[in-house]
C-alpha cells in the first residue's frame, strides 16, 4: 500500500527538501511529545516511580522485537551500533588463522571491533573489494569458506545503497559453521527484515535513522545461543532481583533473563525510551512493507528522471528500495552537496556516491526540486 505524504507529522518548513534520512531522521511531533513526557519525569523525579525503570525498557523491547521479527527476549537496549558490534566481537569465537569478512568502505563501527579482536587472537579481517556490478551477495558467497569464522556486514551499504541477500549468506555460513553479525542501522525500519528467517548471531540498529527515533540509542538482537555470553559492562540493573531497590547490595550472580543482560547501563532513560517507542509505534502503524514500497516509488522516480544523464545509481534489482546512491562520471562534483544545501535541498556524499534518502515526509515537489537541480548540472 502506498502511503500518502506524512509531512504533517514532522516539523519541516515548506522550502526545505530534506532527502537525507540516511544521515539522521527528523523527529516526529509525536516523538518529541513523548520525549517531553519523559523529560518531565526528571523535572519532577517524585513522579518517576521505580517500576518505570523496568516498564519503559520492556515496552521498547517489545516494540523492537516486532520490528526485528523476533521475540522481545532476544532484544537488548544499547546506546549505539558500535556498542552492539563490540558485544558481538567479544563473544563470538574466532581463532588464529581464521578469517572475518567485511565489505570495503563499510561503516567504521562495524570495522574497528573486528580489527581489534582479530589482532588479539591472530585472525585476519578481509575487506572484500567493491564489485563493479554492485553484487555484494556474489562476492560474499565466493569468499565464504572453511576459514570463515564471522561475516560482519550491513543489509544495505551505507554509501551506495547496494543491498545483500542475507538468506543466501546465512545458508552459506551454515555450511561452514560461520557466524553472521549485521549492522542494520541503514535499513531496519524501512526495509524488510526478519531475524526469524535470517537467524543472525547478532544484529544491531541505531535508532536515529530509519527507526525514526532519538540519537544515542539502539537495539541489539542476540540469538538465544549467545544469551550466556559476557555483557560489555556489568551494571546493577541487569542482575537478577534488581527490581528490589532496597536489596541491591545483596550482590547477585544471576542476570535478568534473555538478552537483557546485554542492556547498557542507565538504559532506563525515560525521554529516550518514550521517544524510541513512539517512533516504533508509528513505524508499525505505517507497516514496514508499506514504507518500503512508498520509498521505492520515490527513489525510482528520481532514477527514471535521471536516466538520460551521466548520473548512475546501483542497479535497481541490487539496491535497497529506500536508498539511492548516485554515482557521477568522474566522481561526485566537489561542493555539489553544499550548493544543493544553499538551495535548501539536503542530501549527503559518502565516498564515491551521493546518497538520496527521502522518507515519508518528502513531497513530490521536494523530489522534483532535486531532479531539476541535478538535470541542470
Ligand atoms: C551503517 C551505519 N552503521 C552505524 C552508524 C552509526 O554508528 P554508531 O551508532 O556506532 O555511532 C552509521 C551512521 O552513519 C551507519 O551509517
Amino acid at each position: 500500500m502506498i502511503i500518502p505524504s506524512q509531512k504533517h507529522l514532522f516539523d519541516i518548513p515548506d522550502d526545505v527538501a530534506y532527502l537525507n534520512n540516511a544521515y539522521m531522521s527528523p523527529l516526529m511531533h509525536s516523538v518529541v511529545a513523548a520525549m517531553e513526557v519523559g523529560i518531565s519525569s526528571k523535572v519532577q523525579p517524585w513522579t518517576y516511580a521505580s517500576d518505570q525503570f523496568f516498564a519503559l525498557p520492556e515496552e521498547a523491547r517489545q516494540l523492537a522485537g516486532k520490528i526485528f521479527n523476533s521475540s522481545a527476549e532476544n532484544i537488548a537496549i544499547v546506546p549505539s551500533a558500535s556498542y552492539g558490534i563490540q558485544t558481538a566481537a567479544n563473544i563470538l569465537p574466532v581463532s588464529s588463522g581464521q578469517n572475518i569478512l567485511v565489505l570495503k568502505d563499510q561503516f567504521p563501527s562495524n570495522i574497528y571491533p573486528w580489527q581489534d579482536r582479530a589482532a588479539k587472537v591472530g585472525a585476519t579481517v578481509t575487506q572484500l573489494q567493491i564489485p563493479e556490478d554492485d553484487d555484494w551477495t556474489r562476492v560474499l558467497l565466493e569468499a565464504i569458506n572453511s576459514q570463515t569464522a564471522i561475516v560482519a556486514i550491513p543489509q544495505t551499504h551505507w554509501a551506495s545503497g547496494a543491498t545483500i541477500d542475507l538468506v543466501r549468506i546465512r545458508a552459506a555460513l551454515d555450511d561452514v559453521g560461520g557466524a553472521l553479525v549485521l549492522d542494520l542501522t541503514q535499513s531496519l525500519g524501512a526495509q524488510s527484515f526478519s531475524a526469524s528467517d535470517i537467524r543472525p548471531d547478532f544484529a544491531v540498529a541505531a535508532t536515529y535513522k530509519w527507526m525514526m527515533g532519538p540519537y544515542s540509542m539502539g537495539f541489539l538482537y542476540v540469538d538465544p545461543k549467545w544469551h550466556q555470553g559476557d555483557p560489555l559492562e556489568h551494571n546493577w540493573i541487569n542482575r537478577e532481583g534488581s527490581e528490589n531497590f532496597s536489596g541491591l547490595t545483596n550482590y547477585r550472580e544471576g542476570f535478568q533473563p534473555g538478552a537483557r543482560r546485554f542492556d547498557m547501563g542507565e538504559k532506563s532513560n525515560p525521554a529516550q525510551l518514550r521517544g524510541a517507542s513512539a517512533a516504533m509505534r508509528q513505524i508499525l502503524d505505517w507497516g514496514i512493507s508499506n514504507i518500503s514500497e512508498t520509498l521505492d516509488i520515490k527513489t525510482q522516480y528520481i532514477e527514471n528522471e535521471l536516466s538520460r544523464t551521466s548520473i548512475t545509481p546501483v542497479d535497481q534489482n541490487l539496491r535497497a528500495p529506500h536508498y539511492l546512491g548516485l554515482r557521477f562520471h568522474g566522481g561526485v562534483p566537489e561542493n555539489l552537496a553544499a550548493s544543493l544545501a544553499a538551495e535548501q535541498i539536503f542530501v549527503s556524499v559518502r565516498g564515491p556516491a551521493m546518497r538520496v534518502t527521502p522518507h515519508l515526509y518528502a513531497t513530490d515537489n521536494d523530489i522534483d526540486r532535486l531532479v531539476q537541480a541535478l538535470k541542470g548540472l
